[in-house]
């Protein structure tokens, strides 16, 4: 195994990663765009676990942001316990990055209308817009119209930010793998991967 860590600085690995996840929101094949967020289930149902698209990211304040539909089951989650995981994989940089992360649910106000204003003229919109809550059980008795967007309901869109607490960055290399765990106070460990 190298030692090249032993000479990065944590101030240069923290750029890096925040260069990577700034990016992924606004670039549909960045692969970082679509993490997996980790919550803990209700009662006995055990760690949850789902793809979500990343929003936004935050390099100064170490904030990430998803969208989500008010009602689904993540939100009650992560209100009962809002410490969550994302997890991001790149084939591309072999990098896989664990974010830990304390959530907050925002239902209305100035980001969650400007988001919705942005997502109604695209085709997600109808994400957001069905009658009965994500999750919930189709019957086929019941008129597809329900699941129709219809603007005059009104929409679902919540934002779930998420403040990172810590990060754990594992880099796979030939000559050897590298890991790291880096806090919003400037801390850096090297771990063994
Ligand atoms: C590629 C992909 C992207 C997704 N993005 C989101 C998203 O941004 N927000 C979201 O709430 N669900 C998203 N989903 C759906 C979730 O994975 C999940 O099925 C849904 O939100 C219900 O999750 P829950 O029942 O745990 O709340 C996405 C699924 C896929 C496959």
């Amino acid at each position: 195994m190298t030692q090249d860590h032993l000479e990065m600085s944590s101030d240069s690995l923290v750029a890096r990663l925040w260069q990577e996840l700034t990016r992924a929101p606004h670039d549909r094949h960045h692969e970082w765009r679509t993490p997996v967020l980790a919550t803990q289930g209700l009662e006995t149902s055990g760690p949850q676990a789902r793809t979500v698209v990343l929003r936004h990211a935050d390099a100064l304040l170490w904030t990430l942001r998803v969208y989500t539909d008010a009602r689904s089951p993540k939100c009650l989650e992560l209100v009962a316990q809002p410490l969550a995981q994302l997890t991001f994989w790149s084939k591309r940089l072999s990098w896989q990055l664990r974010v830990s992360a304390l959530a907050t649910l925002e239902l209305e106000g100035e980001q969650v209308n400007a988001a919705w204003e942005r997502m109604r003229q695209s085709h997600a919109a109808a994400d957001y817009l069905s009658a009965l809550p994500p999750g919930h059980v189709q019957s086929c008795t019941q008129d597809t119209e329900e699941f129709t967007a219809n603007p005059m309901r009104g929409h679902h869109l919540a934002i779930l930010n998420f403040h990172v607490t810590s990060m754990d960055w594992l880099a796979l290399g030939k000559n050897g793998h590298r890991r790291a765990r880096l806090t919003p106070t400037g801390m850096l460990d090297w771990l063994v991967p």
